[in-house]
């Protein structure tokens, strides 16, 4: 419990995830961790920048997965690196899972374009935990249609969902060592207890 850990979390628009950020992390400096919150894309002022391009703009799919990937590197050398190189614990919702699971699995970009790209931009740093929130699509999109405007993404079809979350299943059964699939159809407070079981196993 004593080193900084990365942590990351994942799922479907509507699954849950960003809901769950702020409590995982007071849990974390509860037990006297300093933690960084953050998120992708994003996280930094131009990766903000481009997330507003990425999530309202069509574009060629390898751009986005290119924008994606930029996004992250500025990410990863202001935010991400030096927090972890201070021992502070970060907590990102969404990291490069999410391309694979979206431009990979999504929108049928070859993985091992994806793979090439992870390479370049983080060769040696993976999540320590990913926390990957796993609902059917019928309860992620109530959940979104009862709770924002949708934006670019969220306006995708059932069967782009569905192939985004197969990706995300695929990649928790090919990395288990990292990968924790939380069921998040269940109440709030159930997986608040989840998360809270979970802490000391971290
Ligand atoms: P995501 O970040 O995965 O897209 P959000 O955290 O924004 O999802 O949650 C989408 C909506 O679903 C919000 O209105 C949130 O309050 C609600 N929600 C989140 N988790 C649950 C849950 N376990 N049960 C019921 N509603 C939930
Ligand atoms: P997110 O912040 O989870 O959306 P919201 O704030 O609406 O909950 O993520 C933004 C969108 O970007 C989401 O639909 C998933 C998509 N995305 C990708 O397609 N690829 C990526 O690599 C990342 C990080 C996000």
């Amino acid at each position: 419990m004593n080193q900084a850990k990365f942590i990351t979390f994942e799922g479907i628009d509507g699954a849950g995830k960003s809901t769950h950020v702020a409590f995982l992390a007071d849990l974390l400096r509860a037990a006297g961790h300093a933690v960084v919150t953050t998120r992708e894309p994003g996280g930094t002022a131009l990766g903000e920048a481009l997330r507003e391009l990425l999530l309202h703009q069509r574009m060629h799919l390898e751009t986005e997965a290119l924008l994606m990937f930029a996004a992250r590197r500025e990410h990863l050398a202001q935010v991400i690196e030096p927090a972890l190189a201070r021992g502070d614990w970060v907590i990102s919702d969404r990291f490069t899972d999410a391309t694979f699971a979206y431009q990979g699995g999504g929108r049928g970009l070859s993985l091992d374009k994806l793979a090439a790209l992870e390479s370049w931009v983080h060769p040696h740093l993976q999540p320590d935990l990913t926390l990957l929130f796993d609902v059917p699509l019928a309860v992620a999109r109530q959940r979104l249609a009862a709770s924002r405007t949708l934006d670019k993404f969220e306006q995708e079809q059932a069967d782009f969902f569905a192939a985004t979350r197969l990706e995300y299943l695929r990649r928790a059964a090919e990395f288990p060592e990292r990968f924790r699939i939380i069921d998040a159809t269940r109440p709030i407070p159930d997986i608040h207890k989840m998360l809270e079981e979970l802490i000391p196993t971290i």
